[in-house]
């Protein structure tokens, strides 16, 4: 089974609840809520306010996408507010293996994502400390670009990783550029989640 969480970036934020209602009605698995700061990406969008309202009006679990800068500084205040998996970048946390300790420590799921041109290698000596691989298709920081072929290698790559390290628990979820047609090949290559904003 796909797990599909469609990305509230795209959402009509006049209308969030009524845009949150509708994707639940739909059968999302996973609200995807992108965070960005300004600063590792070029785009500012919310924080822990604004998740905090969103889990107050679904039950579904909200799947944190952190694209900010010094992540270790907030995870406490991000899973306070309601993530469910909180998701940091390879790129932008120091001490990996620290912070996804400190996630699930507080009782979230632990996620990481890589950028496109970051190799997957970086996941060798956590491999065992993730719950969720996000694998970025387009680079981050905006709804609506264009898929990144070569994410499909790294798909299959990482499910190699994790199935000789018996972590087949783990979600392989992928993140940009994903509709009817980049979804299947994902999907083939190992993907178990996709995240959508514009399809
Ligand atoms: C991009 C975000 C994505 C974005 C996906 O930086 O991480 O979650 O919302 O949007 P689409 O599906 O339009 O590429
Ligand atoms: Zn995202």
């Amino acid at each position: 089974m796909v797990l599909i969480a469609p990305s509230i970036l795209s959402a009509n934020f006049l209308h969030l609840e009524q845009e949150i209602k509708a994707i639940v009605e739909a059968g999302a698995d996973f609200i995807h809520i992108d965070v960005m700061d300004g600063h590792f990406v070029p785009n500012l969008t919310m924080g822990p306010v604004i998740i905090e309202a969103i889990k107050r009006v679904t039950s579904v679990p909200l799947d944190v996408h952190l694209m900010i800068n010094n992540p270790s500084c907030y995870l406490e205040s991000y899973v306070e507010s309601g993530a469910d998996l909180l998701t940091i970048h390879v790129e932008s946390s120091i001490h990996l293996e620290r912070d996804l300790a400190l996630i699930r420590s507080r009782g979230a799921k632990a996620g990481v994502a890589l950028n496109p041109s970051t190799h997957e290698r970086v996941l060798d000596y956590v491999i065992n400390e993730v719950d969720l691989v996000l694998v970025m298709s387009v680079n981050p920081g905006f709804s609506g670009q264009t898929f990144l072929p070569s994410a499909v290698k790294k798909i299959a790559q990482i499910k190699g990783m994790l199935k000789a390290a018996h972590n087949t628990k783990c979600i392989i979820s992928v993140d940009g550029g994903i509709n009817e047609g980049t979804a299947a090949s994902c999907v083939k290559a190992g993907a178990t989640c996709l995240v959508s904003g514009s399809y």
